[in-house]
């Protein structure tokens, strides 16, 4: 059979993506530019300034990726590109890009959902096994998705109110640790103890929802306290126990849902699955399901790129799944 190659164009965010895949599993080409610095200053993504990067990077970004990968944009088979949730001035240049080379070239363009993204990123690491369960934490989205087959997603989870990258990056603001601050937390917590009292929101029996504000809350409250008494906390110690508050729930309920629906796999997603904490806890405790795998993607594969955007492209274009000219930014596109 012929070979399938997939452009992925990626700006729902913070970085401008593109990549180049063979097969919905492999990776040709991967160009990822970070505007993290732009937004530090300020503690968070400044959505106007996340547009100008995009437009300022996006085609040196598309040029770079077809000159690695050695290709003509002709030998493409279809361009795949985000077109939600994220913000929708950085959405827009990475739809409009996408759909002016597809319009040019006469090439099928196909619409990504970007947690379907993260969750086929996996795929370029390990084949998928149905029915399976995908835990998708970033700094926008925490949810347990629950997939029969390919492009077909059931969330049976979320976040009612928080994101759980969200609520490591207040804390780490609460703890003055710069922006984005999940990768410091997670360093600090491996120097520390979880030795302070925390909440644990498990909400109502057989739920897998989960929330994190309270969390947080508490997190705020312990140190104002502290500081009024006079006392210091040590931050490592902090940063221990609000992981260990974070990775308890978020491993227990993958467990609780990977039983009761009788999955075959579990993969990690999104840039929280780059917490060194909630990667240990999570093969710890697999050991209660013997027989389901589990599948964490590298580090550059769980944080926001292209590759993973034409991975899940890939297989909607099998699917016939395809967008007309007319497909638009969709900021609170559901899954
Ligand atoms: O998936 P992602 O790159 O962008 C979104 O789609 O949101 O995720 C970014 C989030 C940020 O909140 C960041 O603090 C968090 O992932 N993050 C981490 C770690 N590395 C990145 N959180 C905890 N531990 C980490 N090691
Ligand atoms: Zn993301």
């Amino acid at each position: 059979e012929k070979d399938i190659f997939v452009l992925g164009i990626e700006t729902s965010c913070d970085e401008t993506a593109a990549a180049i895949v063979k097969n919905g599993r492999e990776i040709i080409a991967n160009v990822v530019a970070s505007q993290m610095e732009s937004h530090q200053r300020f503690g968070g993504v400044v959505p106007e300034i996340a547009s100008r990067h995009h437009v300022e990077q996006i085609t040196l970004v598309l040029e770079e990726t077809m000159r690695r990968a050695n290709m003509d944009v002709n030998e493409l088979d279809a361009i795949a590109v985000t077109e939600g949730p994220g913000l929708v001035g950085a959405l827009l240049i990475g739809v409009n890009a996408a759909k002016a080379l597809a319009f040019a070239h006469r090439i099928p363009l196909v619409g990504v959902h970007h947690i379907a993204g993260h969750i086929y990123a996996n795929r370029l690491v390990q084949e998928m096994k149905f029915p399976l369960l995908a835990l998708v934490v970033s700094g926008g989205h925490t949810e347990l998705v629950y997939m029969k087959e390919h492009g077909m997603f059931e969330v049976i989870g979320e976040t009612r109110d928080d994101a759980a990258g969200e609520a490591y990056d207040k804390v780490a603001r609460a703890l003055q640790l710069p922006y984005p601050g999940g990768p410091h937390i997670d360093r600090l917590a491996k120097e520390g103890k979880p030795i302070i009292d925390l909440p644990r929101a498990w909400l109502e029996e057989g739920s897998y929802d989960f929330s994190f504000s309270g969390l947080k809350s508490a997190v705020i409250n312990t140190l104002h306290n502290a500081k009024q008494r006079g006392e210091t906390l040590r931050p490592e110690d902090m940063a221990a126990s609000f992981q260990a508050s974070v990775v308890e729930v978020l491993v227990e309920k993958t467990m609780q849902a990977a039983a009761h629906y009788g999955v075959k796999q579990i993969l990690l997603a999104g840039g929280v699955a780059a917490n060194e904490g909630l990667r240990t806890q999570l093969r710890e405790q697999m050991k209660r399901l013997p027989e389901v795998e589990l599948v964490i993607p590298p580090l550059s594969l769980c944080t926001d790129n292209a590759a993973m955007i034409a991975a899940a492209g890939t297989v909607l274009l099998q699917q016939g799944k395809r967008a007309s000219m007319a497909l638009n930014a969709n900021p609170s596109l559901l899954l």
